[in-house]
């Protein structure tokens, strides 16, 4: 069977991929995130780790390939978000720049970090497929007045964009090795939000709504498998046409 690392594969969307996958019986997903998720499928296997601590993410990773042979796929998943619903105040002129610093590192920084200890596997498995996460916020700007007592945060447009460089970036030193890196970048995922903010958001989507949760999976499996052979360094924008407006 082959093995996936689902980075953050404990949270709203990386739940979503872990089900997705464990359905197919293909594959073993192995899931790294700060905390365990009760499912007990034989095929899932479940790591407590912070992965901004770098030791940690070299010994679960070392611990998958002895116990599993190969590492076939890494999807980043790992996120530091904030639920529009919440009343948080990031306005940019009273930014607490400590914050913002601890966001990017678990917005992008720990991307790499993981990567870096899968892709030391990859290289010399001389194949492999890495898949990040970003969003339509990777090419354009928070629109501040869908919030309504909210400020979408400058880290979150530092982290988004720059993991769309860290793709291009990986996918060419990477490809002589045969591996692979792309992104997926998803448009706002409806979860119980606020009403308001529904309407608001969906007036900036030609096709008027947010993504349903399992509108991803293919287009995850798509960049993940072999269909997308000759697909790396792309970004492949899932966002109702949002960006396109
Ligand atoms: N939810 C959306 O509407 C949406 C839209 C566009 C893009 N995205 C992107 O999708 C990805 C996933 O977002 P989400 O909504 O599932 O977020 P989430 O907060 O629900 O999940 C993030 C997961 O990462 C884990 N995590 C955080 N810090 C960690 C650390 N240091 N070590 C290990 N695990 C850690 C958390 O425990 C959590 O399970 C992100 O890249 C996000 O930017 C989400």
């Amino acid at each position: 069977m082959k093995n996936i690392i689902v980075a953050g594969g404990n949270g709203f969307l990386g739940k979503q991929f872990v089900s997705f996958l464990v359905k197919k019986k293909i594959y073993n997903i192995h899931v790294i995130d700060l905390k365990k998720d009760n499912n007990k499928e034989k095929n899932l296997f479940q790591y407590k780790c912070d992965v901004l601590n770098e030791k940690k993410v070299k010994k679960v990773i070392n611990l998958i390939k002895k116990n599993f042979k190969t590492i076939d796929v890494l999807i980043n998943c790992i996120a530091k978000d904030y639920s529009p619903n919440l009343k948080n105040n990031f306005s940019f002129e009273n930014l607490d720049i400590k914050k913002v610093k601890k966001d990017i590192e678990i917005g992008v920084l720990s991307s790499v970090i993981i990567s870096k200890h899968v892709s030391s596997i990859m290289i010399k498995q001389k194949k492999g497929n890495i898949l990040n996460i970003g969003s339509d916020l990777s090419f354009i700007s928070p629109n501040q007045n869908i919030y309504n007592e909210f400020v979408k945060p400058i880290s979150y447009s530092i982290a988004k964009h720059g993991i769309i460089g860290f793709t291009k970036y990986l996918s060419t030193y990477l490809a002589k090795y045969n591996i692979r890196c792309n992104a997926l970048c998803p448009g706002g995922i409806y979860k119980d939000h606020d009403k308001r903010f529904v309407k608001k958001l969906s007036k900036l989507i030609p096709m008027n709504r947010m993504a349903k949760i399992n509108e991803l999976n293919k287009a995850m499996f798509f960049l993940i498998s072999d269909d997308s052979s000759y697909v790396t360094g792309h970004s492949l924008v899932v966002d109702g046409g949002r960006t396109a407006w």
